[in-house]
């Protein structure tokens, strides 16, 4: 068992800026906006703040193609108001953990600026530049993951961008490159940052011999074109793993850092982004749950799988909502997402939150003229938008929900009058208490947040395991189905139901689930 840190007992939480709090009125969240609702992330009672990139930015894909790594967009504030942030978060006792961004810059930085101002400059190399095909056309067949070719020409050559042309990817194999991406680690790292979790970590080394991708056989006419090849050569490539390796020695080398990949992949790859030795990532983050069919047999099998391929010692994570993938609460319906949260927060492994989980969020639906996303805009009615999962936080019965004083970037959803932190408080049995009851009940029990996991069964409805650490025992049966469900039982108490009604409920040889209840049983 590894001994207890705080990013692994701890609980993470990803605030997407733009649409956390805004302070100035104008409509976008910003810095300031998070310090006023520090105070609510410390009572929710997790430990680490994940922020989606603030940093200078044309915003061409929300502050993901970067122009200055080293300072703050003004429409999120300043340095200054980033270092009273970070105050503010360690005041609480709480972490920051950074994006950060090293697979492409904006086609604005300076160093692609200089890259593209001459095929002699030194910074040509630090970027992807290849000679046309003999035909003129493009180097080869990869594609960008918001549609269409990957390449782009540009005077006589062509680069590649993994996203948007205005996302030109870097080359990792050159030495001035990587060192100024380090640079840059530490220029955050010396202000106090607690780690990085770090953008399309897989995707960050092309193959050196640029060969083509492979037809992808499973796809359909209707499919995205960017999954119509199977990104071989430009996705998860060995030499990843050395890049990976020397960031995280960049981080160790300030004492207990944290470093989170991105790493959307089958578990037996994904594993070995802990790295030789444990020397990698220390949370490659797993998606699985967002992407697994949602029912007990298929979840059952998802956490057999990934215990089974974790390294000795590697530390699980277990993610259930990011910027780019749709709620929970609309992708298994209201009443399933309570009982996600009680997976998510019982499981062995750091549980990653996606903001306005808690109160249940769902996705909000954006009229055509309204979209903000540059994958929906490039490839629109294919699902790949992203707008409907970030639409900002809806904190009381306001006109604008307490996020601004002004016009809120993107719609809220309709609900907000309702589903808000402020009135989800007072109700007992809401999503946010719901939540409220299982974090506390995580942060106070060590079988919970550090413990060991056995049994893990599915009887095709329920899903059950339990969690143990020395003198407790947890059992945890989440019935996923539909109808009643008789389930066998230990002895004990019940702790928390998702329907926030059983508390103290004594359990004998059997139990009663109702439809879609989870609960969590304290045995002995
Ligand atoms: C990651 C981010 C996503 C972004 C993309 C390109 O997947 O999470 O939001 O668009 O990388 O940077
Ligand atoms: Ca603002």
């Amino acid at each position: 068992m590894p001994s207890g840190v705080w990013w692994q007992y701890g609980i993470l939480y990803e605030v997407y800026p733009r649409s956390f709090q805004d302070a100035n009125g104008d409509g976008i969240g910003d810095l300031r906006g998070i310090v006023q609702r520090l105070d609510y992330l410390a009572d929710l009672g997790i430990k680490g703040v994940w922020i989606a990139p603030f940093y200078t930015s044309p915003m061409a894909d929300f502050g993901y193609d970067i122009s200055d790594y080293c300072n703050v967009d003004p429409i999120f504030g300043t340095l200054a108001d980033f270092d009273q942030l970070l105050k503010a978060i360690h005041d609480r006792g709480l972490k920051l953990i950074l994006d950060f961004v090293p697979n492409h810059t904006s086609d604005q930085h300076p160093w692609f600026l200089e890259s593209r101002s001459s095929l002699t400059n030194p910074k040509r190399d630090w970027y992807l530049w290849r000679d046309p095909a003999p035909d003129g056309g493009p180097p080869n067949n990869w594609l960008s993951n918001f549609g269409g070719p990957g390449w782009i020409r540009d005077g006589s050559q062509y680069y590649y961008h993994s996203f948007l042309k205005e996302q030109p990817d870097v080359n990792w194999r050159n030495p001035a490159l990587r060192e100024a991406m380090f640079n840059v680690l530490r220029f955050w790292l010396d202000r106090g940052v607690d780690g990085f979790r770090v953008d399309v970590m897989w995707m960050m080394i092309k193959d050196d011999q640029y060969r083509d991708n492979p037809v992808n056989p499973s796809t359909f006419s209707d499919s995205p074109a960017s999954v119509r090849l199977l990104p071989v050569y430009n996705t998860n490539r060995p030499e990843v793993h050395a890049i990976v390796a020397e960031m995280r020695a960049v981080l160790d080398s300030y004492g207990e850092r944290l470093l989170i990949g991105e790493t959307y992949l089958p578990f037996d790859q994904l594993a070995t982004y802990y790295g030789q030795d444990l020397k990698g990532a220390q949370l490659p983050f797993n998606f699985h749950l967002m992407q697994c069919p949602w029912n007990a047999d298929a979840i059952a099998q998802v956490i057999k799988e990934y215990e089974a391929v974790l390294p000795a010692g590697a530390w699980p994570n277990w993610v259930i909502g990011n910027h780019d993938q749709p709620r929970m609460a609309t992708r298994v319906g209201p009443a399933q997402a309570r009982t996600a949260a009680m997976l998510l927060l019982t499981l062995r492994g750091t549980p990653m939150m996606y903001y306005g989980d808690e109160i249940g969020m769902t996705d909000v639906a954006i009229p055509a003229a309204e979209v903000q996303d540059p994958a929906e805009k490039n490839q629109p009615g294919k699902g790949m938008g992203r707008d409907p999962e970030r639409t900002p936080m809806q904190w009381d019965g306001s006109k604008f929900a307490g996020f601004t004083a002004g016009t809120p970037w993107l719609r809220l959803a309709d609900d907000h009058a309702t589903v808000n932190v402020a009135t989800l408080s007072g109700q007992g049995d809401s999503a946010l208490s719901l939540y409220r009851a299982l974090i506390r009940l995580r942060n106070a029990n060590a079988a919970l947040n550090a413990g060991g996991m056995e049994g893990v069964a599915s009887n095709g409805h329920v899903l059950r395991y339990e969690r143990t650490s020395e003198g407790q025992r947890f059992s945890v049966l989440l019935n996923l189905s539909e109808s009643a469900e008789e389930a066998t039982a230990a002895r004990g108490s019940i702790v928390v139901s998702t329907h926030m009604d059983r508390s103290g409920e004594a359990v004998g040889a059997s139990l009663s689930l109702r439809p879609f209840e989870g609960v969590v049983v304290r045995l002995g």
